[in-house]
């Protein structure tokens, strides 16, 4: 064994180019090499932990046995550059590119409207571009689970699946139907958003550039020679402080293994990778068996199988599923119940990389695949120097017991899995642009990687990185901060605390870097700058704080209702006489229910670079903002110095959905106070874990009910309190409790209503703005006491909920007039298009079939007040150039953030303009060409901003009218050119003032929201009593978008929102201690939906239009509406819970809380089981008002 000290050199292939890299570092992943090594920033970061996708490329190696290529995606974030020997690397920049040629699966994801912000768009590209690379006719099935891996959590899925299936022959392109219907049938019956003048294709499948395989990169011949050499050569690298021996023979790893029994086996680094980078596990040497053949052997005897340890989860798959296709089934119960679990194991890109040694040796609580290898009798075949052993896989290996257990220098060689013996157990039965659907202005750059995100900027010279330190307890003194450790360290620059601002510390109530005291965990302390964020982050960990702990900690709604702990007063919002009214009712409910919380999970985590200038205190803020104003004057009051010195810079924004508006504000001025002090550029990422931390998301709700109602259901007086949790500061909580009481009603005339509510604080970090803004949490109130008042009746919700639905002209609950036809339009064609009647029927049969699978049926309506409570919020500028050449430069105050604004934008112009789009360019948002501008916010932006374009272009022709009347078959460019040699300006402002908008809440009225959006969804779900667990059956929506100015665009938004929204009723749950740590801090703790999520059939109709006069081209503004349409989905499963529970003999008058996941409607379907878990207490408890334990780890 030759151990020079010198490392070996380390030689891969990325893009079809030769790497040779002469110092590889065993601590530096794929990711980053990609990114800051070699400058392909396409390949993004989005949680560093394998559980997003955005990293996502592919690898190409030659197999050792067959001699075949294999293609398999990866996430790139947890693949270490040293285990890339003699593999050969795509990434999205490979695939294709603007500037050569863009490749089929780019132009499909773009041009079928895959993409909204973009941030995921290379990782989706990838996988979807690895399984055309392995099957060029892949079926559906095979789709999505190539794309399982990858989260978007901007669209919805269904058109990155949709372009994913245009490959496939069979397929049909359709772009709005999931049963294999054309899109481009204008017959489709449920395709509605129709009008002489919205376009309902959504794209030209006949563009399409056919897939050719021709010309994709070859496996490069030289690795094909090196994969063919003999594997003895021992590959050594030496990185900074960690050493990396690849051996080639058993033997060698054998006695490596020997010498250090402490050095981790890296095979998919899965498991290690994600314990170096999260839980700064360190490992001085690192042994990989990646070229051992013996842990890659495969045998198959009429006993059993034995798997070698080295094969990868998905390589194991496709062996169990030949298997399990020629053996007889009795044979195959363990091998099938793997391949069930291995199909949802993690996404494609992990079980690509995650070995089954691997899998086994970690032990993770959470392995879905140890318990059944334990069942099923495997048996481990071990080897040490001294031999080899076999080690029964049972409850003893399982518990890590001593002499169980692998020897800390044996290596796991393979895994026998014996065929089944029992008997199979039976199974229950099972032109003028506007109107026309324009792809994303960004489309093609986003699947080619060349869309230019934050942290895609190039690096400024001189650049310094920053990590934060953060506050470890909720309510503390802060008694000093020790950066003496820090500071001495590797690259470290300086450390920032408050002594380090020359102007405003943010205000009294929230700090930029905490001041005298600490009032949440995850506070931000101080900041370490360094000259690499590896060097800052290490430092970080080295600073000492010391705290004084203080009382009380509030973290929950009931703590701070107890101890009087409130932002701002109370609100309430009342007509009729609610006292009265329930004198005289028939029946009388009172209940409470709780509403969890929700992290924005925008892919692109908060982002800002600062670039100071030499003179006069200048500086250039790139931020991922939704409110470049503030940005600027959180900037400028940071550093005491006019805002006119400060230049706010939004390119594109990777989603926000409400994170983005006021947070980046504090961390630009965060990083700003730091370039300020050390004259550098700084640039601050922050990584998954502490953006979930530090920045909040939406607020938790506790809501109380008193309603009084009619024997038929008719509800007649409502009492209501709400209390959210505000978190440690106001940002936006008194405009989200404002908003949650005045639309609280949602589609329903309650005659006697009152309604109080009040923010909480707490020791939390500070909630704030999040899509749908109070709505989302507020409705589901209602329509849970709405679903109680039914089961008091014993009639089904619907005929409950259309009972007390408003019908005809009538004014709100704080006195706005309105008329909701189109309310009863959407109720009644969503009860149309989704047969509710037949689907109802269907489910009870079936439900009286089935004792452990229950289906659930749940339709619900929705009044979405679109807009802000003052005029000057909708106030909105543009800035529209023409140059001399004939092309235009548009600007706007609005921000990009995958919602389209930009595209929407430049179809205005060209209308207005009357040239074609690509006339138009609109470059990036900043603050000096549109000054004051107000957030990108509310669903109004592309309404107020495109009145002002509008104002601009209006402006430039009526300039330009003349000129055209002189020459009327002149070109644009004549027209342009004439105007100039007369000296007319070819450069207007355009303004909007806004909507009049006002509330009065001491009488408890006004004229808020210029309009409404109308809606209704329809869910259909089933639900696993045993395990809890429910999949999305069918899902059918009717919107009331008026005129669509992008039918794609707006498509886009609607299923983008109920996606979210379905997440947030269903699956994302807000973990904390009861000292108010937050748990859940990555994909891999906090789900939101995948692509396994989405409802089976997913149908989205608009309303035939009818004029919205008072917005841009009568459209109406989508944006954050179909967030509560996700609730539709919670209440079909409350819907099949509550069958459950009727045929247990249990309470019909039961609550959940939300949101609904597994272990709620797990223990919801009360029977023997769950009386094991909880004795018998427990029934009382879930049958009651739901205080379960769950609301105080909410936060709530
Ligand atoms: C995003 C994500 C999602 C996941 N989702 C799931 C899920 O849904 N269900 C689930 O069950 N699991 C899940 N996992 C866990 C995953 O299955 C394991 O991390 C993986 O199987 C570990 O394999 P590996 O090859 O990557 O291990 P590595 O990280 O390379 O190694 C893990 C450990 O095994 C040891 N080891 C490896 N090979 C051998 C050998 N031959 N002999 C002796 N010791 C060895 C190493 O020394 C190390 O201690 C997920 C992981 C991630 C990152
Ligand atoms: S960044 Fe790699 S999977 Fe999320
Ligand atoms: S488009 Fe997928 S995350 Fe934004």
């Amino acid at each position: 064994m030759s151990h020079s000290k010198e490392s070996d050199e380390l030689v891969f292939f990325v893009n079809g180019r030769k790497v040779i890299e002469k110092n590889p570092d065993p601590e530096v992943n794929l990711l980053f090499y990609l990114r800051k090594k070699l400058r392909l920033p396409g390949t993004k970061y989005g949680c560093g932990g394998g559980g997003c996708g955005a990293c996502t490329v592919m690898i190409s190696r030659q197999d050792f046995i067959t001699k075949k290529i294999r293609h398999f995606s990866v996430t790139a974030c947890l693949v270490p550059i040293c285990s890339l020997y003699g593999a050969a690397v795509t990434t999205v920049e490979g695939v294709g590119s603007i500037k050569t040629r863009i490749h089929p699966v780019q132009e499909r994801i773009a041009k079928g409207h895959g993409t909204q912000c973009g941030f995921c768009t290379p990782g989706m590209v990838m996988s979807i571009y690895t399984l055309l690379r392995n099957h060029r006719e892949s079926s559906t099935e095979q789709l999505m689970e190539a794309l399982g891996g990858n989260l978007c959590r901007c669209t919805g899925y269904r058109p990155i699946v949709e372009s994913g299936k245009s490959f496939s022959p069979s397929s049909s392109c359709c772009q709005m139907n999931r049963e294999g219907k054309c899109c481009l049938d204008q017959k489709e019956k449920n395709i509605t958003f129709f009008s002489l003048k919205v376009c309902t294709k959504l794209y030209e499948k006949e563009e399409f550039q056919p897939l050719d395989p021709t010309q994709e990169f070859i496996f490069p011949p030289e690795l094909m020679r090196m994969a063919d050499e003999p594997q003895k050569q021992i590959l050594i690298f030496h990185g900074e402080r960690t050493t990396w021996i690849s051996p080639g023979t058993l033997s060698e790893l054998l006695s490596l293994k020997m010498k250090y029994p402490k050095a981790p086996l890296v095979m998919g680094n899965t498991c290690v990778g994600l314990e170096m980078t999260f839980k700064d596990v360190f490992h001085p040497v690192i042994l990989s068996p990646a070229r051992i053949l013996e842990l890659f052997m495969v045998t198959n005897t009429k006993e059993g199988l034995t798997i070698g340890a080295g094969l990868s989860l998905a390589q194991v798959k496709d062996i169990l599923t030949d298997v399990v296709r020629k053996l007889p089934e009795e044979k195959t119960q363990t091998y099938r119940a793997l391949l069930k679990h291995l199909r949802s194991l993690a996404g494609q890109q992990i079980r690509n990389m995650a070995s089954l040694g691997g899998h086994i040796i970690s032990r993770l609580s959470t392995s879905d695949l140890n318990p059944i290898l334990g069942v099923g009798n495997c048996v481990l075949n071990v080897a040490s120097i001294e031999g080899t052993q076999q080690i029964p896989f049972n409850d003893h290996f399982l518990a890590g017991m001593t002499d169980a257990n692998l020897k800390p220098e044996q290596v796991l060689l393979s895994v026998f899995i014996p065929v089944s013996k029992e008997s199979v157990a039976p199974q229950q039965p099972p032109h003028d642009p506007v109107g026309r659907p324009i792809m994303h202005q960004s489309g093609i750059k986003h699947a080619t990687g060349e869309a230019v995100f934050c942290d895609d900027m190039p690096a400024f010279s001189e650049e310094l990185f920053l990590a934060v330190v953060t506050s470890t307890r909720p309510h503390a003194k802060l008694i000093s901060i020790d950066a003496s450790e820090a500071l001495g360290l590797p690259g470290v620059v300086d450390v920032i605390t408050a002594q380090d601002v020359p102007g405003d510390n943010g205000s009294q109530e929230e700090r930029l870097y905490a001041q005298d005291k600490v009032v949440c965990v995850g506070q931000i302390v101080c900041t370490v700058v360094a000259d690499s964020y590896t060097h800052a982050k290490q430092a970080s960990k080295k600073v000492k704080i010391e705290y004084q702990d203080v009382e009380p900690v509030i973290v929950s709604i009931q703590d701070a209702i107890k101890h009087k702990s409130f932002i701002g007063p109370e609100k309430k919002l009342e007509h009729g006489n609610t006292e009265e009214a329930f004198q005289c009712v028939d029946q009388i409910i009172e209940g409470e229910v709780h509403f969890g919380g929700q992290e924005h999970f925008y892919m692109e985590t908060q982002s800002v670079l600062v670039v100071p200038k030499v003179e006069d205190k200048e500086m250039d803020i790139y931020v991922s903002t939704q409110d470049a104003a503030f940005t600027q004057e959180m900037v400028a009051y940071a550093l005491g110095i006019p805002k006119n010195r400060i230049n706010c810079h939004v390119k594109r924004v990777g989603g926000a959905f409400g994170g983005k508006l006021t947070k980046p504000a504090l961390l630009a001025a965060v990083a700003a106070v730091a370039a300020n002090k050390t004259g550098h550029p700084i640039r601050f990422i922050l990584e998954r874990a502490d953006d979930m931390l530090i920045t909040g998301g939406r607020h938790p709700l506790l809501g109380k009910y008193k309603i009084g109602f009619m024997n038929n259901g008719k509800i007649e007086a409502a009492d209501i309190e709400y209390h959210i949790n505000g978190g440690c500061t106001p940002d936006e909580s008194e405009l989200v409790i404002e908003y949650a009481l005045l639309k609280l009603e949602n589609a329903y005339k309650i005659p006697h209503l009152r309604v109080r509510g009040r923010a909480c604080k707490t020791n939390l970090p500070s909630n704030t703005a999040f899509r749908g803004f109070g709505f989302p949490q507020g409705a589901f109130v209602t329509e849970t006491w709405m679903t109680a008042v039914a089961a008091k009746c014993h009639l089904p919700p619907e005929k409950v909920r259309e009972l007390n639905m408003y019908k005809t002209i009538d004014r709100t609950i704080h006195k706005q007039e309105f008329d909701p036809k189109n309310l009863v339009r959407c109720w009644e064609k969503c009860m149309e298009n989704s047969s509710y009647y037949l689907r109802r029927q269907a489910a009870e049969e079936f439900n009286q079939q089935n004792y452990w699978k229950k289906r659930g049926i749940a339709i619900i309506p929705m009044k979405f007040s679109v807009g802000y409570p003052k005029t000057f919020y909708y106030q909105a500028a543009a800035l529209v150039h023409i140059y001399t050449d004939g092309s235009v430069l548009v600007a706007h105050g609005g921000v990009e953030l995958g919602q389209g604004i930009n595209t929407k934008m430049i179809q205005v112009a060209s209308h207005e303009l009357k040239i074609p789009m690509s006339y138009i360019h609109l470059g990036e948002m900043n603050t000096v060409t549109v000054p004051n501008t107000i957030a990108t916010a509310a669903s109004t932006s592309a309404d107020v901003n495109g009145k002002a374009v509008q104002n601009a272009c209006q402006t430039l022709m009526g300039r330009l009218e003349p000129i055209i009347r002189q020459n009327p078959h002149g070109s644009w460019e004549d027209w342009v050119n004439e105007a100039f040699t007369q000296s007319i300006s070819l450069s207007a402002t355009g303004y909007f003032r806004g909507y009049d908008a006002h509330m009065d809440w001491e009488k408890g009225e006004g004229d808020i929201f210029p309009y409404f959006v109308f809606g209704a969804a329809c869910s259909e779900v089933e639900i696993d009593c045993l395990t809890g667990a429910h999949k999305n059956i069918r899902t059918d929506i009717v919107m009331d978008g008026s005129f669509s100015i992008n039918p794609a665009v707006d498509i886009g938004q609607i299923e983008g929102a109920f996606t979210q929204g379905l997440g947030l009723y269903t699956l994302e749950e807000l973990k904390y201690s009861p000292e108010g740590v937050l748990y859940t801090r990555g994909p891999k703790q906090y789900k939101i939906p995948s692509i396994t999520d989405i409802p089976e059939e997913l149908h989205v109709s608009l309303l035939t239009p009818i004029q919205n006069p008072i917005a841009i081209y009568s459209s109406k503004g989508l944006g954050e509406s179909g967030m509560f349409l996700g609730s539709a989905v919670f209440f079909a499963i409350a819907d099949a819970v509550a069958a459950a529970r009727k045929q247990r003999g249990l309470d019909p008058s039961w609550t959940m809380n939300s949101p609904a996941t597994p272990e709620r409607i797990r223990m919801a379907c009360v029977d023997q089981f769950t009386d094991l878990v909880c004795g018998s207490s427990f029934q009382s408890k879930f049958s009651a008002v739901p205080n379960d334990a769950q609301c105080l780890e909410q936060g709530g």
